[in-house]
């Protein structure tokens, strides 16, 4: 059997890149998203085969069904799950709502919960397994504005470790990368015009000590290492990738 990996929120930015990294190293591709053409464009760059597992991820029976799908179908050993889909809202304490704080948790930290607690007995059969959560730098540290947000991604951070204490001695490792801001869709500058785009970039070059953004394959690269066998002895490891971002 050949081995695989599900990527969650693989149609865009990060999990997009990270779907095609993993591919890069052989793995079979799970991509889960719920834009079936975008999902469509990612698995034609996966060179080592991809199979789309699109579902509303907050649709709580459409995700176990597809999950189960996945993991009962046996035909490729699933070694790695990328916990990655998220979304990010901005807002302004006093006048945010139950329901923007609700959907915050519900698709950064609970639906992760979700799909990690389908994937655990399959693990522990399996003899093992490799979970990587894509938290935040705001989730370590948050900014104005962003509570809900931050909230969701501090609460995956302590469930990370929580898990890799659980699932040490079945030797599944769950580790955390918290990326600082990258240059994807669920900024609002990635969709201004050339120009435009290019002002807002320039700002924010000296918030890094490193002098620019991230790009969704620096983050790829480190869930890589973190997903794979490269980093067998490393579980409930919280890892900023954010140019040092956290440090300004
Ligand atoms: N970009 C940054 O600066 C940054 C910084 C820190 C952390 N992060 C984290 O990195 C992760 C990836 O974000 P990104 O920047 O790559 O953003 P993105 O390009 O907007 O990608 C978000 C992904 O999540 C999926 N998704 C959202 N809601 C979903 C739902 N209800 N059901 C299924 N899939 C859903 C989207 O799929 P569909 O569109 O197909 O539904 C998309 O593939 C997120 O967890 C984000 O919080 C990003």
């Amino acid at each position: 059997m050949k081995k695989a990996a599900l990527i969650t929120g693989a149609s865009s930015g990060i999990g997009a890149a990270t779907a095609i990294e993993f591919s890069r190293n052989g793995y079979f591709i799970y991509l889960m998203g719920r834009n079936k053409e975008r999902l469509q464009d990612v698995a034609l760059k996966c060179r080592s085969g991809a199979s789309i597992v699109s579902c509303d991820m907050t649709d709580e029976a459409a995700l176990q069904k597809r999950l189960n799908e996945v993991l009962n179908a046996k035909i490729h050993r699933v070694e790695v799950l990328v916990n990655n889909a998220g979304i990010f809202e901005t807002h302004n304490f006093t006048e945010s709502t139950d329901e923007l704080w609700k959907r915050q948790m519900e698709m950064n930290f609970f639906v992760p919960v979700r799909v990690a607690r389908a994937f655990f007995p399959y693990f522990k059969e399996l003899g093992g397994g490799s979970i990587v959560n894509v938290s935040s730098t705001l989730g370590l540290r948050p900014t104005v504005n962003t509570g809900a947000y931050s909230a969701s991604k501090a609460a995956l951070i302590n469930w990370t470790q929580s898990l890799a204490l659980e699932g040490g001695a079945h030797n599944i490792r769950v580790n955390a990368v918290c990326p600082g801001i990258v240059d994807t869709p669920i900024h609002s500058f990635h969709s201004l015009e050339e120009s435009a785009k290019k002002q807002a970039l320039e700002k924010m070059k000296p918030l890094q000590p490193l002098g620019r953004i991230g790009t969704s394959e620096d983050i790829a690269r480190t869930i890589y290492f973190l997903g794979s066998e490269q980093s067998s002895w490393t579980t409930g490891a919280v890892m900023a990738v954010d140019g040092g971002i956290n440090l300004s």
